[in-house]
């Protein structure tokens, strides 16, 4: 098969080692690759063992034009190449999808497949790409492998939150796609010159050249826990993936990002600082101690109401009387509006909110743009039957002023990477004028 080459050669003549885990996303793979080989680059793929169960050598190397290398103890591979000279050859190793036990091996110096003997072998930089299911990617032995491997120099480009390939799982463990992943490396090979192969562990997560660079963006996600007592709480059904998606976005575009985050089960973003609140009370707090910030999204579910006076003893259940107590609510702080009223200097220069209703959607979400001050909102319908509270997938509606921007059903991660591209130019559109 013929790849076209892309017109801009500036990547011509770059030579990138593609190691490919055993994970779902390995289809993703063929794809990077053709992109890769439309901008000139050579590819050449080591397969594992478990990663020629979802794509065949025969596709990656008809997509490479280049011979597929499985085996360590391949004779005639070795004799031809040999993978230490596999490694020499490439500007860098991308490791797509790194499977949670291939960072675990790689994390524990393993050498014991062609693909770990040579990323044990190599002084060439390497990019890994996570993909696994969202609670292997929190469970706490991936996350010190990724610490451990981030400390010796690796660098990471996703996972994204969002949809996973099993049906009905969401969270934070998807591979990042590929034109994510080829914009990371077109990144290092832009600042490869002028930081060398040093660069790469402080190029990802974070995008230097992304148009946030520079930026602090303050993010909020998740609901708020109101105590009734110290064992009962007032919650919504708010699971955070928006907000995560959002914190992620604003991270590979460059930013510094700070996520207050309600409770939720989703782990802390890389690169992003999280800060875990329970009650509205507390996330204000910490949104007001967070600014000053060049863009605040506020995508958290804070609860209206909190219960006046929570007893600070379980309140006890009075057999036999019909003493059913009364919960007197009273109104919580309204953060959204606190920020978006604050003083020129103080107020960060753009401020988005996100509405969640039921009914109206619209003509709701306009009423509340007005009357908190802010300078965008998003809009989505949260009734049960959408189930986009909890689910992977968002319709929203962007409104600025009496516009509407009605964007089409997708995937909550790909409607964070939308409203960040937009947040971004308009902030460098309205510094620009300043
Ligand atoms: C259907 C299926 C899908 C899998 N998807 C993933 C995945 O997305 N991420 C992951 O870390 N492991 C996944 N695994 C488990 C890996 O294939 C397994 O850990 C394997 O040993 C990884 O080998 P490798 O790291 O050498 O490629 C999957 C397994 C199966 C059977």
């Amino acid at each position: 098969m013929r790849v076209k080459v892309h017109e801009d050669k500036v990547l011509e003549m770059k030579r990138i080692l593609l190691i490919i885990g055993g994970g779902i996303a390995a289809y993703k793979c063929l794809e990077l690759i053709r992109r890769l080989r439309e901008r000139g680059i050579t590819v050449r793929a080591v397969m594992t063992a478990a990663a020629q169960q979802f794509v065949t050598p025969l596709s990656v190397g008809t997509l490479t034009n280049e011979p597929v290398l499985t085996d360590l103890f391949d004779l005639n591979a070795e004799r031809e190449i040999g993978h230490i000279r596999l490694s020499r050859e490439a500007d860098l190793i991308v490791v797509a999808p790194a499977t949670a036990d291939l960072l675990a091996r790689m994390a524990g110096g393993h050498a014991n497949d062609l693909a770990t003997a040579i990323l044990l072998a190599t002084a060439k930089p390497v990019l890994a790409a996570p993909a696994m299911n969202p609670r292997m990617w929190s469970h706490p032995a991936t996350r010190r492998n990724v610490e451990l491997l981030a400390g010796d120099g690796i660098g990471f480009i996703g996972p994204n939150t969002g949809e996973m390939a099993e049906s009905g799982e969401a969270g934070s463990g998807r591979m990042a796609e590929p034109h994510e992943i080829l914009e990371a490396i077109e990144r290092f090979y832009a600042t490869e010159s002028s930081l060398g192969p040093a660069g790469l562990p402080g190029l990802l997560p974070r995008q230097l050249n992304g148009p946030l660079r520079g930026r602090h963006v303050l993010i909020t996600a998740g609901p708020t826990h109101e105590p009734i007592d110290p064992v009962r709480y007032i919650a919504n059904r708010s699971s955070g993936t928006q907000g995560y998606a959002i914190a992620v976005a604003a991270r590979n575009l460059g930013a510094e990002v700070t996520l207050v985050s309600g409770p939720v089960n989703l782990p802390d973003p890389l690169g992003v600082s999280v800060i875990r609140v329970e009650t509205a009370q507390e996330m204000q707090t910490a949104v007001t101690a967070s600014l000053p910030a060049d863009i605040a999204i506020f995508a958290a579910a804070v609860a209206d109401w909190r219960v006046d006076g929570a007893s600070n003893q379980k309140i006890k259940k009075n057999k036999g009387k019909k003493a059913i107590p009364a919960l007197k609510l009273v109104e919580n702080p309204d953060i959204l509006k606190t920020v978006a009223k604050m003083k020129p200097g103080r107020r960060p220069p753009l401020v988005i909110g996100f509405a969640a209703e039921t009914e109206s959607v619209i003509a709701y979400a306009k009423k509340k743009l007005k009357a908190k001050g802010c300078d965008w909102l998003v809009a989505n319908d949260v009734s049960p039957a959408t189930g986009i509270m909890g689910g992977a997938r968002n319709t929203v509606h962007i409104i600025q002023g009496e516009t509407v921007d009605s964007w089409p059903e997708m995937d909550k991660c790909e409607v964070a990477g939308r409203l960040l591209e937009q947040a971004a130019a308009h902030l460098n559109a309205i510094s620009a004028c300043t």
